[in-house]
């Protein structure tokens, strides 16, 4: 096997020949776009949390794993500041050129150039002086990419990818974890930002391990940038994570995402009249619930809310949809509280080798997610219940902001197959909608594939 050939190998689990024809064809792509000579090859995956939802951006816990689904990255160093951009997928994303810079002007919203101009800006202003540009290809079509819009961050993985090709172009001294923070930074150029789970995931994720993310900063490093504390858990030995994408999409999901943000963030204001020390949900780790359930209202209107002195403006600086539904304070600060024991437990069962108890404690952060933080719907209800009803599954749970995308599923090695058979034609029956069902090979985070020279 050539060398090449060995470097796929190790980073897909075993020789994959699409995976090699995948990667010619963005090689002769790149030479057809940008001419002949040396280029490097970077990957950056996707991710799916196996628990740990809707916590990150309130301090919380969470535990992703990284696909082998992934984006690839061709690059060349240019000795001007422009970048360039070419998608294999040209008619979806098409070419884009500008110059780094610390305060690029946005594309339109939506255009996928947003995503990488974030990441020039972010390591322009970071760097500190002028950077050099890039010529720069990304395949990341399906099947071996990440699927879009599906809750398994393409685009986090698309702007960590920029970042990460500009940054080692640059020879900038960044670690991974560093890298993964600014990274978290740049996405409020695209304002799209939720917590730092994605970032963090596509670049520190190890094969065969899910990632413990502890989301509240531990501390400042040299370069001013906060610390996290990450712990590598391998995953239980003898089950496979299943992803089974609902292909439902949700048009909307910033909107109820955002209305999320603030129900958390009211719950915090008003606890925080009572415990000053509370800024972020976190804080009420090893808190009875007891003691802190009749400080929260069940629901609050928006009048209700001014009432109490708290204005919605100074909660959340997005704009909120006037749906007239009132904010459902109690639950979701019980989801997130009880979400992040659940993590801790998780942590604690696949150490102890448990996978049954993880399968569990998956099926009981679903109900959270479902009952308390309203982020399923009735498609991933369909799905769910046909996974658990396989032989071998021990845990199924929605992934990722919700409401649609995918399902995550702990499961015995060895039932793959009747998954497939069992789940896939009775959802479609149910839904008219065809599932896309995969197993997830615990991938590692991105990092460099090696160099080539385009003849
Ligand atoms: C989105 C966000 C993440 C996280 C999840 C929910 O994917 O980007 O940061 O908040 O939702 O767990």
């Amino acid at each position: 096997m050539s060398e090449w050939a060995n470097r796929l190998a190790n980073i897909y689990g075993s020789f994959v020949a699409t995976q090699q024809a995948r990667y010619d064809a963005a090689l002769r792509r790149f030479g057809e776009w940008y001419g002949p000579g040396q280029v490097m090859v970077y990957r950056v995956p996707g991710r799916v949390n196996l628990i740990g939802e809707h916590t990150d951006y309130q301090q919380g816990y969470v535990l992703p794993v990284a696909l082998d689904k992934d984006f690839v990255f061709i690059a060349r160093r240019r000795d001007d500041a422009q970048v360039r951009l070419h998608n294999m997928e040209a008619a979806l994303f098409p070419p884009r050129q500008f110059t780094g810079f610390s305060d690029i002007a946005h594309a339109p919203a939506g255009d996928w150039e947003n995503y990488i101009k974030g990441a020039t800006q972010m390591l322009w202003q970071k760097a500190g002086r002028p950077l050099c540009g890039a010529d720069i290809l990304v395949a990341g079509a399906p099947p071996h990419g990440v699927p879009r819009g599906a809750g398994l961050s393409s685009s986090s993985a698309l702007t960590v990818g920029a970042a990460y090709v500009l940054a080692h172009l640059n020879e900038l001294p960044l670690s991974p974890a560093e890298l993964a923070w600014l990274c978290g930074e740049a996405e409020w150029y695209v304002g799209t930002r939720g917590g730092i789970m994605d970032q963090f995931i596509a670049l520190l994720g190890r094969q065969g391990h899910a990632l413990f993310l502890d989301c509240r900063a531990s501390g400042q490093g040299p370069r001013g940038i906060p610390q996290f504390h990450t712990m590598h858990v391998p995953l239980p030995r003898g089950y496979n994570i299943i992803v089974a994408d609902s292909k439902v999409r949700h048009d909307n999901i910033r909107s109820d995402f955002n209305v999320r943000v603030a129900e958390d963030r009211i719950g915090v204001a008003l606890l925080k009249r009572r415990f000053p020390y509370v800024a972020y949900l976190r804080d009420l780790e090893g808190m009875a619930w007891a003691d802190i359930e009749p400080l929260l209202p069940e629901t609050l209107s928006e009048e209700e809310l001014q009432a109490l002195g708290l204005r919605l403006e100074e909660i959340i600086d997005v704009k909120l949809p006037r749906s007239g539904e009132p904010f459902h304070v109690r639950a979701r600060c019980r989801h997130v509280v009880s979400e992040n024991a659940r993590v801790r437990a998780s942590v604690a069962a696949l150490r102890d080798g448990d996978a049954l108890r993880f399968g569990q404690l998956m099926n009981e952060a679903h109900a959270s997610v479902r009952d308390d933080y309203g982020a399923s719907r009735a498609e991933l209800e369909v799905l769910i219940r046909l996974a658990r009803e396989v032989d071998g599954v021990v845990g199924a749970r929605l992934t990722g902001a919700g409401w649609g995308g995918c399902i995550v599923v702990l499961a015995r090695e060895g039932c793959e197959a009747d998954f497939a058979a069992h789940v896939a034609p009775r959802y479609a029956r149910e839904t008219g909608l065809e599932p896309d069902i995969f197993v997830c090979h615990a991938g590692d985070g991105a990092g460099v594939v090696g160099q080539q020279v385009i003849g």
